[in-house]
């Protein structure tokens, strides 16, 4: 089986393999770029080609058996392995402008799809689950990397079944790059660290078992990182670029020093944010990503620093060993040498454009969507996911600027929800909270950091959210949905048409 029969894209021609493999025999940036490669916005100068299958496979989380898990495992020509994080990965690092090529098959014995968390795709290579690759399947993922530098990610996204995969263990990250992040001299290398955080429980043998608790989620009493329990980080006194990715099915995190320090944050999902922000704590609920300066400078080698998850009220919370909002320790940093390192934090990061709530198009009838449940379904603008339905409130315009507002206030059992939208990066307009929740905001609202280009935010019980979003690249159809994975598997995803 050599295609999904979806029919968004043909297999490529033999010949045109052979253009391709002739493009990457020629070197790492191959001189001649083919035709395929041509994208909007010129040529592309970089090409990423890889083999990707999903499949079982085994992983040491901690002493004794091994686990079993699923995961991604990725080839690319000539190169024999890519970066990864245990069971995480591959961890692709591309520049702005790239072409990412996958050669994907799924070796599992159910459908799966790869969807690539914040990058704006053409919708056929977005991973929709109508896009269904059988199991034995083969599906060639292409795209140019439109979005600028930041963390963005990758997992599966089949239709009621997102949450056991990425529980299993798939998922993969996408560190871009763009001439604008790295003329900053932001630290790199060795002092660029990525941390991908889950939640997991784990049975006596060592195994994952996959246990979310009614209408709530999941929410593990095991905290990995990177694939590991117990994460300690060997640092120096230098300062550090740290990204963190949350990567848990239902897990919201309030990240804070130990020490009471300030948490620096320098990017949000899409890439770096205008300047940077100091907050007691930062939140990152499943699919945000952020990334914070940490300076180690003032430390003494030897000295041990915990960034622990702080406590916070996220309305129904599932319960059990540990429940979403109870506190625990995420991971330790301890400073092992010292050097010096001349580093400063740029004032100014990055030229952001400020969408205004003004400028919407919609401004004077703002589309409106609420979330809200039945006994056994979660949903949002009124219904649960369709795999064709749109509504009619659901279609917009490719380049138009929209104000739509989420509406977490439809009273009873309410919860804190990780809203995403696929498609261009947007941007968060206002929050307003209704006084009777105003005591659960107050437990989360200074760790927010709503002034980058997002593809997730937190809505809280009892609050309202407007974001302004514009279609940039793509006309087609896309997903928005609850990131609390269980959530989405229970209904809690719509289409969206952006029209040409
Ligand atoms: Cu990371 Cu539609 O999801
Ligand atoms: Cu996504
Ligand atoms: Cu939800």
């Amino acid at each position: 089986m050599s295609h999904d029969g979806s029919g968004h894209r043909p297999l490529l021609s033999r010949r045109s393999l052979l253009r391709r493999a002739a493009a990457l025999g020629s070197g790492a940036l191959a001189a001649k770029i083919p035709a395929w490669a041509q994208q909007p916005g010129g040529p592309a100068l970089e090409l990423l080609w890889l083999t990707m299958r999903a499949e079982s496979g085994v992983a040491s989380i901690r002493p004794g058996p091994s686990t079993a898990v699923w995961q991604y495992v990725a080839h690319r020509k000539g190169r024999s392995t890519f970066e990864r994080a245990n069971y995480i990965g591959p961890i692709l690092r591309v520049g702005k402008g790239a072409y990412v090529d996958v050669d994907f098959t799924n070796a599992l014995a159910e459908p799966t799809t790869v969807h690539w968390h914040g990058l704006d795709v053409p919708p056929a290579m977005d991973g929709h689950p109508i896009d269904m690759v059988e199991a034995g399947g083969r599906f060639r993922y292409g795209f140019r990397v439109l979005n600028r530098a930041g963390t963005y990610w990758f997992h599966p996204h089949p239709d009621m079944r997102t949450g056991p995969q990425v529980y299993q263990g798939l998922s993969g990250v996408v560190i871009v790059s763009d001439p604008e992040e790295q003329a900053l001299g932001l630290p790199r290398g060795g002092r660029d660290k990525l941390f991908v955080v889950q939640d997991r429980f784990l049975d006596a043998a060592n195994q994952f078992v996959y246990a979310p608790v009614g209408m709530s989620g999941l929410f593990g009493d095991q905290v990995l990182v990177n694939g590991h329990l117990g994460t300690v980080q060997a640092v120096q006194t230098a300062a550090y670029r740290l990204r963190f990715l949350n990567g848990c099915n239902g897990r919201i995190l309030k990240l804070a020093w130990s020490d009471g320090s300030p948490v620096t944050i320098i990017g949000s999902e899409a890439g770096l944010l205008r300047s940077p922000e100091s907050k007691p704590y930062v939140v990152l609920v499943p699919g945000e990503r952020v990334e914070i300066w940490a300076d180690f400078r003032g430390r003494k080698v030897g000295e041990t620093i915990t960034l622990r998850s702080l406590s916070f009220y996220p309305g129904m919370n599932g319960g059990g060993a540990l429940p979403n909002g109870a506190p625990f320790d995420v991971m330790r940093f301890y400073v092992e040498s010292a050097v010096a390192d001349k580093s400063t934090l740029p004032g100014t990061l990055s030229n952001i454009p400020q969408y205004l709530l003004k400028q919407a198009a919609n401004i004077l009838d703002p589309r409106v969507i609420p979330l809200s449940k039945s006994a056994t379904e979660w949903k949002l603008n009124g219904a649960s996911f369709q795999m064709t339905g749109v509504a009619p409130n659901e279609i917009t315009r490719l380049g138009a600027l929209e104000v739509w507002e989420f509406q977490n206030d439809a009273g009873g059992q309410m919860m804190a929800h990780p809203m995403h939208l696929h498609g261009s990066p947007f941007q968060i307009a206002e929050r307003t909270v209704s006084p009777a929740y105003q005591a659960q905001y107050d437990s989360v609202k200074d760790g927010l950091v709503d002034s980058g280009w997002k593809d997730t935010f937190l809505i809280m019980p009892g609050e309202r959210v407007k974001i302004l979003t514009k279609p940039l690249h793509h006309a087609g159809r896309f997903l928005y949905h609850c990131h609390n994975l269980e959530h989405e598997d229970m209904g809690m995803m719509r289409n969206y048409d952006v029209l040409a």
